[in-house]
This record gives C-alpha cells, structure tokens and sequence, in this order.
C-alpha cells in the first residue's frame, strides 16, 4: 500500500515536473541559407588594414630624396669632368679636379645602388600588395555570395558614399588641398609644395658646428655660377668671422673647399664680425647680423670691406627677439636675413610691433639702406623660421622631429597674410636653424643640427 503510494507520488513529480518546463515556447526555423561568415568578413577587413599601412608616405620621400639627390650630382659631374678636361695639360690632370671627380663617381654610384634597392624593394612590395588585393577582391566574391542579408552590398554603397562625401568636403576644404599663397610676382607661378631632402650632408667638419647657414649666391659673379657658401657659427655656437667657399655642391658635400676662407676680421666676435645663424650671400657679399648691434652688415668679398645698415629704434636684438617652438628658442635669432628674385630682405621684430614679425627690403648701393618695410600680425616666438620667395614671406612651425610645416604667408606686393598654407617639410633631424630661399634653382637650404640640407620647392 505505502509502495503504490509512494509509486503514485512520483510520477505525479515528474508530471508537474513537466509541466514546470511547458510556458517556454521553443521554435525550431530550418533555413536554406548558410550563415554569413562574419569571422571571415573581418578577418578580410583586418588584411586590408595591414595591405594599406605597408605602403607609407616614408617610402616615397624615401625615393624623392634619392632621385633628387642624382638629379644634382649628375649635371655637376659632367661641369666638374669639363673643368677636369680644360686643365688636362696633355700628361697630367689637375689632382684635385680628379680626386673630385673620384669622390663624386663615388657617391654618385652609392646613390645609384641605393637606388637600385630601393626600386627593388618598392616592385617587391607592389607584387605583393597586387596579390593580396587579388586576395581579397576573391574573398569579398566569396562574400557576397553568402550575402543574403545585403551587409557587404551595402557596405559598399556606404563606403561609395562616405567617398564621395569625402570628395566633396575635399573640394571646399583648405587642408586637404592645400589653398594657394599669394604667389607675389612670381616668374615661375604658385609656390605649391616642398619636395625632398636632396641633399642631406655633414659637410667638411661633420659634427663640430651645431649652427650655421649656407647656400648659393643668387647673383653670382661670372665664373662663381655653381659655387655654394658656408658660414659656421665657430665660437661660443654664436659667431663667426668668416665665409667658406666651395666651388661646387660635390665639393661642399665632400668638403674639399678650393677657394677656402674669406676672413671678414682676424679677431672672433668683434665689430662688425657675424653674430646668429641668419647669412646669406647676395652679389659676392654677405649680409648678416653684426656682432651685438640692431643692424646689417655688409661683406663686400672683393674689396674686404663691411658696411651697414641700422635698424630702427625698438628693434629687438642680442637673443631678445628669437624663433621658437613650445620647448626651446633658437638663440641670436633676432635678425633673418633671406634672398629671393629681387633681393635681399631682412626679417626681424620690434617692440612697436609688440614682437610681431617685421619684414624690411634691403637695398644695395654704395651702403645698404632700408626703404620699404612691412608690419605682420605673426608673433615670432610662434615661428621656427622664415624665408622669403617672390616677393612673399612665408613662415615655418614645429610640428614634431620629423615634420615642419610652412604654415603662414604674408606678401609684400598686396599686404595679403594667410595663415593656413599647411606645406610640410620633412626633417632629418630635430631643428632647423636657418632656412633660405635659393632663386636660382628654387631650392630651401636649411641648417639643422650640423647637418646640411635641401629641398625642392614645387611652384605650379
Ligand atoms: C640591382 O640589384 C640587383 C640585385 O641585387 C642586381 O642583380 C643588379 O645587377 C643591380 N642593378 C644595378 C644597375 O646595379
Ligand atoms: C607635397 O609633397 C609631399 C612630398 O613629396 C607629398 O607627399 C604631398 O602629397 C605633396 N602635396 C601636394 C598637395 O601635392
Ligand atoms: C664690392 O666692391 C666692388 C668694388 O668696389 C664693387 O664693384 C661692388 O659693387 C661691391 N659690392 C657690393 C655688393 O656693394
Ligand atoms: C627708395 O624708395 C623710393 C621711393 O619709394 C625710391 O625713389 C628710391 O629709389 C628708393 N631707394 C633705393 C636705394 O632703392
């Protein structure tokens, strides 16, 4: 009796049991559809990702400075070989031409080697990217056709979209396209990009001078067309007392100076000796900053004599009124002088201005004199450097080690001052002391670091 009970009991358990489990509703939905593969859609997304972030910007500037770099060496070759032939005196060739010759043959085949594997190097990884973009254009295929849901379709159409949107802010937008400087009364039309490092060189004394200026004269005398100049601030990083010529870019870079020194005084610093990275050479003379004076002088490099000129009162001078980025400005700084297609120029700042950059025409003449002058509303201290090009003053700023940008531009023809030209130029070393506009070529010289560097200017 208890047994069948207890029996009864039980099944009335799982019973309940039973029903305890029947409010859930379970519905079985059989498709004839695979599922979409997801995994696989990201994992095409991620080798996409990868594909693209191996072809950098790096890799091209890469290429640009090698080729730029040969573009050079190569003319200044064969003018050195027609040098190398005139002194030829049927037995003997001149030995410093030869070793010249030599030393450029020499880098010119390093260059070309480099070349060489860096071409190999890019066609390498152009296969390789042409076929893993064949990769995945097969696996995105694969993709759609699983794509019942239309997520990869219209993926796509959102992607065309967001491009065309893209394009079409692009169009009305100053970053991307970078807006045009006033190109002043420029021969050779819009100054548009910055191109390079060419040249990138320790020079003669690699290592020994952190500051300095060098570069060519933009109104050479005859026979002097492809000589280049160097000043290096040789006491103290602040003064120098002297020029050093050399007669050819390869000379420079190998630094074997034939014309050597021309001493503006035996004694270093005194009076109207050069103070600060800011020289520049114009007619066979140099201009500069004069040693602890608010003015320019002048080097006049066949008679050996200086003039000057004053600046005017409240002119900030002696490391008062310098360049500078957010952690250090670069000293003695006060006074930039820069070359262009009509001349010479000096940028500099005053207490008037309240330290806001003023650019002065400096006239030639039997002393140099300012006539025309120009007030900015740049605040220097927000500059690393300035150069003139055409008539117009453009500006630089820090933006990382590895990056410059030209962002500010004030011509002197209209009064026109911008600042949004977002040019960059790509460094080879933290700072840049000195930076100057070459009309002859349209190259930048620039002075970083002890290191010599150019770059091509782009005007279109
Ligand atoms: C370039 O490099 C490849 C492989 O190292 C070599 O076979 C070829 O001869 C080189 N070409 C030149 C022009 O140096
Ligand atoms: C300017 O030149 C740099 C370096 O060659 C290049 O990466 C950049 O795309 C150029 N910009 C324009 C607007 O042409
Ligand atoms: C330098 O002196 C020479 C000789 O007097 C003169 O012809 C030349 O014009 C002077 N140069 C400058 C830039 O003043
Ligand atoms: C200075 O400017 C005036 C007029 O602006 C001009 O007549 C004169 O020739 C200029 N002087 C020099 C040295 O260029």
């Amino acid at each position: 009796m208890t047994l069948s009970v207890i029996v009864q009991l039980c099944a009335l358990l799982t019973i309940s049991q039973q029903a305890a489990s029947l409010p859930g509703c379970v519905c079985d939905l059989t498709s004839s559809e695979q599922p979409f593969p997801h995994d696989k859609l990201s994992s095409v997304e991620d080798s996409a990702n990868k594909c693209s972030s191996s072809i950098t910007q790096q890799k091209s500037v890469e290429l640009d400075s090698l080729l730029l770099g040969l573009q050079h060496r190569l003319p200044q070759l064969e003018a050195d070989m027609s040098v190398l032939e005139r002194e030829d005196d049927g037995e003997l060739y001149g030995a410093v031409s030869l070793q010249v010759i030599e030393n450029e043959l020499v880098e010119i085949l390093q260059l070309m080697n480099k070349l060489n594997s860096t071409t190999l190097a890019h066609s390498r990884l152009t296969s390789d990217t042409a076929q893993q973009v064949q990769d995945l254009k097969d696996e995105m295929q694969q993709l759609e056709v699983y794509d019942s849901m239309q997520v990869v379709k219209n993926q796509q159409a959102n992607h065309r979209l967001k491009r065309d949107l893209d394009q079409c802010r692009n169009g009305h937008h100053p970053t991307t396209q970078p807006t045009q400087p006033a190109s002043g009364n420029c021969p050779h039309g819009h100054f548009l990009n910055v191109t390079g490092p060419g040249v990138y060189t320790a020079g003669e004394y690699p290592g020994s001078y952190k500051y300095g200026s060098w570069g060519r004269d933009p109104k050479p005398e005859a026979g002097k067309e492809n000589w280049y100049w160097l000043v290096m601030l040789t006491s103290s990083n602040v003064y120098s007392n002297y020029v050093r010529r050399y007669s050819s870019l390869s000379s420079l870079i190998i630094g074997v100076s034939v014309p050597g020194n021309v001493q503006i005084h035996s004694s270093n610093p005194t009076t109207n000796t050069i103070q600060g990275p800011s020289a520049v050479l114009y007619g066979e003379a140099l201009y500069y900053c004069c040693y602890y004076r608010d003015a320019v002088c002048r080097f006049n490099l066949t008679t050996k004599s200086v003039t000057s000129v004053q600046l005017p009162k409240g002119t900030r001078f002696n490391s008062k009124g310098n360049f500078c980025h957010l952690d250090e400005c670069y000293p003695y700084t006060d006074l930039d002088l820069a070359t262009d297609e009509s001349g010479v120029w000096v940028i500099y700042t005053t207490s008037q201005n309240f330290g806001n950059l003023v650019v002065s025409r400096v006239e030639e003449g039997e002393t140099p004199t300012i006539n025309q002058t120009w007030h900015t509303s740049l605040y220097k201290q927000a500059a690393t450097n300035t150069f003139m090009a055409c008539g117009v003053l453009y500006a630089t700023r820090y933006v990382s080690k590895d990056v410059e940008e030209i962002f500010y531009s004030f011509d002197t023809s209209t009064g026109v001052e911008r600042f949004d030209i977002g040019i960059q130029i790509q460094k080879m070393s933290g700072n840049m002391y000195s930076l100057n506009y070459s009309p002859t070529d349209q190259m930048l010289h620039a002075y970083t670091e002890s290191h010599m560097v150019s770059y091509k200017v782009v005007f279109g």
